[in-house]
């Protein structure tokens, strides 16, 4: 077992990447705080998971929200101890063009995808640093480093995650804290689902791979740089795209 007993926090675990990489490090001998806004679904999918005899819990967390966020990680310390990892995953789009783009919306995508990153990491510093050790670990995405049409907000953001992954390696290294990112290209989840075929096809073609990523490949990349197998990785940004960046 690559992560046994290491206790994770996962925001946006209810769903997609989130949930698959849930599972993937249950079965590594991990906990997992499952942190997510959808309290319904991350509730079932805790039960679902906890049948199939994985050590998760859900908490509810806004992580836009800095006082929802402190109180998540104060919960989940109660409930696990120290925090060994904390994979910052939580995300969402509000795609349209740059002329029809409202302020309401590329603020909102600002405050989830960069602050959110920003209070979630923050929160756990504390844990981190008296443990001596800790892995951080980002969503960025191929939007953020190539750019996307229809996606000034979430590019802003996920170009954003890149700056603080390096700066925050740069800071914590010495603290025993190794920072990173994973850049996804484009992977089947109800995030694509939202993108219209024509564009999906475009998408598609643009991959040297010839598919969508799945979920799975974005929680093993988080699983790599989460185990002891990427002791000597700091500041980096894992491409997980079918070579759509190279
Ligand atoms: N790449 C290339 N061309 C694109 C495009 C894209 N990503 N998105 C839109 N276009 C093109 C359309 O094909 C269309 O071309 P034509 O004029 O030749 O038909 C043109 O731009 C205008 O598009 P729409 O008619 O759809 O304009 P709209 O105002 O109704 O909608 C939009 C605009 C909301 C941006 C919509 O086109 C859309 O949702 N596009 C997809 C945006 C996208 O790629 N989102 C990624 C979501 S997945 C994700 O974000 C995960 C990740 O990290 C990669
Ligand atoms: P998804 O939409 O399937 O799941 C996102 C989860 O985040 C949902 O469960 C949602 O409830 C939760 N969430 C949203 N806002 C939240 C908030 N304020 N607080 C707490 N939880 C919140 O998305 P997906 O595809 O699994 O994406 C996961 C991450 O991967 C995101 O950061 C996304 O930007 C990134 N990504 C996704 C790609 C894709 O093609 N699907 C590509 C590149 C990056």
């Amino acid at each position: 077992m690559r992560l046994k007993d290491k206790v994770a926090i996962i925001t946006g675990a209810a769903a997609g990447i989130g949930l698959t990489a849930t599972e993937v490090f249950a079965r590594e001998g991990a906990k997992v705080a499952m942190a997510d806004y959808n309290v319904e679904q991350g509730v079932e999918q805790a039960r679902v998971l906890r049948e199939k005899g994985y050590e998760v819990t859900f908490f509810q967390v806004n992580v836009a929200d800095r006082v929802s966020v402190d109180a998540m990680v104060e919960k989940v310390r109660e409930v696990y101890g120290n925090i060994d990892i904390l994979i910052n995953n939580a995300g969402i789009t509000r795609d349209a063009m740059l002329s029809k783009l409202t302020v309401e919306d590329f603020q909102q995508v600002i405050d989830v995808n960069l602050t959110g990153v920003f209070h979630c990491t923050q929160a756990v510093l504390p844990s981190m640093v008296e443990k001596g050790r800790g892995r951080i670990i980002n969503t960025s995405s191929v939007s953020g480093i190539y750019g996307n049409v229809g996606q000034t907000n979430y590019a802003a953001t996920k170009a954003g995650v890149v700056g603080m992954t390096k700066s925050w390696a740069k800071e914590l290294g010495r603290k025993g804290i190794n920072v990173n990112a994973v850049a996804p290209g484009f992977i089947e989840t109800g995030m694509t689902a939202k993108v219209p075929e024509k564009v999906l096809n475009q998408m598609k073609q643009m991959v040297p791979l010839a598919r969508l990523g799945k979920p799975e490949d974005i929680a093993n990349a988080y699983l790599f740089l989460a185990s002891e197998e990427s002791n000597y990785v700091n500041g980096t940004v894992l491409h997980v795209d079918g070579g759509i960046i190279m």
